[in-house]
């Protein structure tokens, strides 16, 4: 049996070989993270897949990622890790039910969470990151923001932005917004001395007794910066281990156990390997969007780094 060490070496001559640089999502696995070439929250790869030199781009994550990536870059060739890896918020909604939402609304913008389909970014004035959301609806000039699928996402910005009127539908990530107020307590009740982080895509009633509301990447820092000792993860699990690792004189606990996503977790570096070795042979299938739905999607997309950056 080869050792995850070998595999990991093939992965870097494949790269050196093919001139692919690897995205990768921060709920990855420690061992696809640490064979990639660019790690973060939804944001920061968004911007580095629009920086990046790379004429190849692999994305480990999830679909809505591999999509971003490539409306950012048209002209490069985008690759997924594993397609079958997709987010369940990223199609709650069809366009036409959001377009017939926007009508009940003068002068509304669409915004809409960058986990979505292109096909929904189409019919978006803007998209938003969970670390761009709050700075991005501040920054706009209307004052009816009709906001796309994530309801906990959605509810955070409002409680924070008063002065706006966000109109929430349904929606939402079904394994963060499974957490209840009672799982929250639960975990501080066993670790009264640690500070609570969470996305928030967490219920609005979990982020308000949060110590920090952030995105993944925020979460992350605020962790290692932080002088306090122990923390309450209250975002995917993965990053638990990942901050273990990091930090081994501090202490992270999961809110629950049951805060995984099973579609962060499929991708393997084995899948890293053979896609890389697919691209070396040719044969890899590139990840493509209908012309007509890329323009107008890009568009929502260019809107958040112009807003957002
Ligand atoms: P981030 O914006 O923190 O990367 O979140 C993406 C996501 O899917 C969280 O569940
Ligand atoms: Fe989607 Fe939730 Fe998984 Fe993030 S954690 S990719 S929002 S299902």
């Amino acid at each position: 049996m080869r050792t995850l060490a070998e595999v990991q070496a093939s992965i870097r001559t494949l790269k050196e070989q093919t001139g692919v640089c690897i995205l990768a999502h921060s709920y990855q696995s420690p061992e696809i993270l640490e064979i990639a070439d660019i790690t973060g929250d939804s944001y920061k790869l968004s911007t580095a897949a629009k920086e990046s030199d790379a004429q190849k781009l692999l994305v480990c994550g999830v679909h809505f990622m591999a999509e971003t990536a490539k409306l950012l870059n048209p002209e490069k060739m985008v690759f997924e890790a594993n397609p079958l890896a997709g987010c369940p918020m990223a199609e709650q909604f069809t366009p036409e039910e959001i377009l017939a939402e926007k009508q009940k609304y003068e002068d509304c913008a669409v915004v809409c969470y960058v986990n979505t389909t292109a096909a929904i970014k189409a019919v978006c004035d803007v998209c938003v990151t969970s670390s761009s959301a709050l700075g991005i609806v501040r920054n706009l000039p209307q004052k009816h923001i009709l906001f796309i699928p994530d309801c906990n996402l959605g509810g955070y910005v409002q409680s924070q932005c008063p002065d706006k009127i966000l109109h929430l539908v349904r929606g939402g990530c079904p394994y963060h917004g499974s957490i209840t107020l009672d799982d929250a307590k639960a975990a501080v009740a066993l670790h009264p001395d640690a500070e609570l982080l969470v996305h928030p895509e967490c219920k609005p009633v979990i982020s308000n007794m949060a110590h920090y509301v952030g995105a993944t990447s925020g979460i992350l820092a605020y962790a290692k910066n932080s002088d306090k000792k122990e923390f309450i993860i209250g975002t995917e699990v993965s990053i638990v281990m990942q901050l273990q690792l990091a930090c081994p004189e501090k202490r992270f606990y999961p809110i629950s156990t049951k805060l995984i996503c099973p579609d962060m977790r499929i991708t393997t570096v084995s899948d890293v390997e053979r896609v890389l070795t697919d691209i070396a042979q040719g044969t890899a299938p590139q990840l493509d969007i209908q012309p007509e739905i890329a323009a107008q999607a890009r568009h929502s997309l260019d809107e958040m780094l112009r807003l957002g950056g």
